[in-house]
């Protein structure tokens, strides 16, 4: 299965297939039953070895409202948790499932995963990506905007996490400008910001004041991720005024809202006048996580 047949990264998609996957995301949200039940008599297989709510929900939701069935699977219940090794598991599950969607630490284990599999793979988060987020997150940008994102500028305040490197492979494909504001040190995965500088244009400044000017779309998200729980101390120090709060927003255009992936610490990353404040669509954006995922689901295990 070529890498489009898979969704591990948002820079293994085209533009058109991309493009394809936010208008059928739309449709599915204004006119659910247009879809059908294109997973009738299928089942989605869940992995998870960190903690979720959207993720899981949303998926479990979809599947089921596409006509299919999804298992969830923890790494703590499933023989993955005790050492049996990734390629076997992608090999077996292939047998009994027709999808998976894996939330996990390492990349190479969703792309193992896809290699040693015959059925397609999404990823639903890594240490390295968080793709599906980030077309939940285009789609409320859309709605907000329209479907022409070349005139949209997305300022990015915090970590250079897994959510900054998704972003910065939707700015490539998609054509939005994109000002990450991060510490020395938290800066995004390097390749990923080569890739998307050749790309669109993407500014990596310290301010995040200076991230936000003239920005239409200001996010950030925790400052400390998953798996990086013991780090919380030190990353709170480092990150010490990257929060959005409205003089942050001030400087955006006056029509900008905010978008957070959630779960968001108010206080910390974001004050509660904005994530609670008319900018803020992050209720939206959590709704759009199902709307986006059906039609990845469709268009992958759709048939
Ligand atoms: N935004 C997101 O992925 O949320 P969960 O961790 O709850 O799945
Ligand atoms: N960057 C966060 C996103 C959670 C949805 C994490 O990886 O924990």
């Amino acid at each position: 299965m070529d890498a489009a047949g898979h969704f591990l990264s948002i820079a293994d998609w085209s533009t058109e297939r991309l493009t394809q996957a936010l208008d059928l995301a739309d449709r599915l949200k204004a006119d659910p039953a247009s879809a059908g039940r294109p997973l009738a008599g299928k089942t989605l297989a869940m992995l998870f070895t960190k903690s979720s709510t959207r993720t899981r929900v949303s998926f479990e939701v979809g599947a089921h409202q596409l006509g299919g069935q999804a298992l969830f699977l923890s790494a703590r219940d499933i023989q993955l948790g005790r050492g049996e090794p990734i390629a076997d598991t992608a090999r077996v599950l292939s047998r009994y499932v027709h999808g998976i969607m894996i939330r996990t630490f390492d990349q190479e284990d969703v792309v193992a995963l896809a290699e040693h599999g015959t059925i397609p793979v999404i990823n639903g988060l890594t240490d390295l990506l968080h793709p599906c987020q980030i077309m939940a997150d285009v789609q409320t940008i859309r709605e907000e905007f329209g479907p022409d994102l070349s005139g949209v500028t997305v300022a990015w305040i915090g970590d250079g996490n897994n959510m900054a490197n998704s972003w910065l492979n939707a700015a490539a494909r998609l054509g939005f400008s994109l000002r990450l504001a991060c510490p020395e040190g938290y800066e995004p995965d390097a390749a990923t910001l080569e890739a998307a500088r050749d790309a669109t244009s993407v500014e990596l400044v310290r301010d995040p004041a200076e991230a936000a000017v003239g920005a239409r779309v200001v996010t950030t998200d925790v400052w400390a991720s998953m798996g990086q729980e013991e780090e919380a101390a030190e990353r709170a120090r480092a990150f010490d005024g990257y929060h959005v709060d409205a003089e942050i927003m001030s400087n955006a255009t006056e029509d900008a809202i905010f978008l957070h992936c959630l779960p968001a610490h108010r206080g910390e990353e974001v004050a509660a006048e904005v994530i609670d404040g008319p900018a803020s669509r992050v209720w939206d954006e959590a709704e759009n996580r199902l709307h986006a995922q059906k039609a990845i689901l469709a268009m992958l295990m759709g048939g």
